[in-house]
């Protein structure tokens, strides 16, 4: 990564604090940084630490004439090779979505042409706040990339998604926006996976035996490849790859929601088990037997078909390629075939799931597309994304040549 430059917005969080660690890591990369603050990020660290650790000057004030005349805020935002906001606060994604430009950060941050990847870091109500998400909706759509943010125990005494990534994870997604590119860069894919549970009161879920293993391995593939993945996930124990952009959902319809709140992308793989029903009435108290003998009459509802959903979507709002699987344990090709007409996806990934394919490691699928049907041996699950991601670089350069 040597001769590579970063120029570090940093915003005003608690978790300001991990740009430290982030320069350091980035420079022990050979990778050259910037820093920027706003005036709240000045109160989280101090501008002495963060221009001791870039070996740089940090740039605070618009309005400072001796960096004008040195440099002006145009320029200071095109000489870098990829902008990074960390962290991303609240307030500062909605300055960018907005386009606003008070301040030096929002300014640089409009000024640019580069790349841009913001490190989202807040309370979890503020992060989970529709304001913020269709603020998120909007970057996306703009192009900016997301790492983040991780779920866990956060300053604040809550609990869930709004911690910062970790610089680790941040630098990983830099540099793959700064290295030479895959031939899937600048290609926004968006892969779904695991179960989703349905709530029936709550303690009592219904689910199925899918690991999210084959989704994950897919989103990390295409990433290597070079794309800006989104990744929607239910329910996993599976860790989630560094670098993707994830959004975590329990239920059908939260993810048919996070999957539109993602779009456009050019590619969408629905790897997820998505359960086909839910609770029609979920309880808001636990089921109890009453002593009688009686069991719940438990009446199911049709959850929505998000792969047939996007599929259906006019062009435009289409994916160019939209691909997804048939867990069958039967009959599987003909089924899938099937599968495919009715949903209207491109490709179908079909696979025999009467072994120990759910939850397992390996795997062995068909591709069925327009011109007929592929036949995989077994193989490992990773082997089986990587493949599969191969063919969906093959099938973008094939477009892009007959364009
Ligand atoms: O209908 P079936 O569940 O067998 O279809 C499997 C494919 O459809 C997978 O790609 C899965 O992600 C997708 N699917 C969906 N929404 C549903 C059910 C399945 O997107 N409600």
């Amino acid at each position: 990564m040597g001769g590579k430059r970063i120029l570090l917005c940093i915003g005003g969080g608690v978790a300001a604090y991990k740009c430290l660690d982030l320069i350091r890591r980035a420079r022990a990369r050979g990778i050259a940084v910037t820093p920027a603050m706003t005036r709240a990020a000045a109160e989280f660290v101090t501008p002495l630490s963060v221009a001791a650790l870039a070996g740089e000057k940090v740039h605070q004030a618009l309005f400072d004439l001796t960096a004008e005349a040195e440099m002006g805020h145009i320029q200071l935002s095109r000489a870098a090779d990829l902008l990074v906001v960390a962290p991303a606060t609240a307030d500062l994604m909605a300055k960018m979505a907005g386009g606003h430009a008070d301040d030096l950060v929002s300014t640089l941050l409009m000024a640019t042409d580069k790349p841009v990847l913001i490190a989202p870091a807040m309370n979890v109500r503020m992060w989970l706040h529709p304001a913020t998400q269709r603020n998120l909706a909007t970057l996306r759509a703009d192009g900016v990339h997301v790492v983040g943010p991780d779920e866990g125990d956060m300053a604040c005494g809550e609990f869930g998604p709004g911690r910062m990534a970790e610089p680790e994870a941040i630098l990983a997604a830099a540099e793959r926006l700064l290295a030479p590119k895959g031939r899937l860069a600048g290609r926004r894919i968006l892969v779904t996976s695991g179960p989703t549970h349905e709530p029936i009161d709550p303690v009592r879920y219904i689910a199925n035996r899918s690991s999210g293993k084959q989704g994950m391995a897919i989103a990390a593939a295409l990433r290597d490849e070079g794309a800006a993945v989104t990744l929607v996930t239910g329910p996993t124990n599976e860790p989630a790859p560094a670098g993707v952009s994830l959004l975590r959902v329990e239920t059908a319809r939260e993810m048919l929601a996070a999957v539109e709140s993602a779009l456009p992308t050019e590619a969408a793989i629905f790897a997820a088990a998505v359960a086909d029903w839910r609770a029609a009435e979920e309880s808001g108290r636990k089921l109890k037997k009453d002593g009688s003998g009686a069991v719940p009459d438990l009446k199911l509802a049709e959850n929505p078909d998000i792969l047939r959903t996007i599929s259906g979507l006019p062009p435009g709002r289409r994916p160019a390629l939209v691909v997804g699987f048939a867990a069958e344990t039967n009959d599987v090709v003909e089924n899938a075939a099937a599968k495919r007409a009715r949903k209207g996806c491109d490709w179908i990934v079909a696979n025999d799931v009467s072994g120990g394919v759910m939850g397992g490691a390996r795997n062995a699928v068909s591709i069925l597309d327009a011109s007929g049907r592929e036949d995989w041996p077994e193989m490992g699950k990773e082997e089986v994304a990587r493949r599969l991601a191969a063919r969906i670089a093959d099938w973008f350069a094939a477009e892009t040549a007959s364009c």
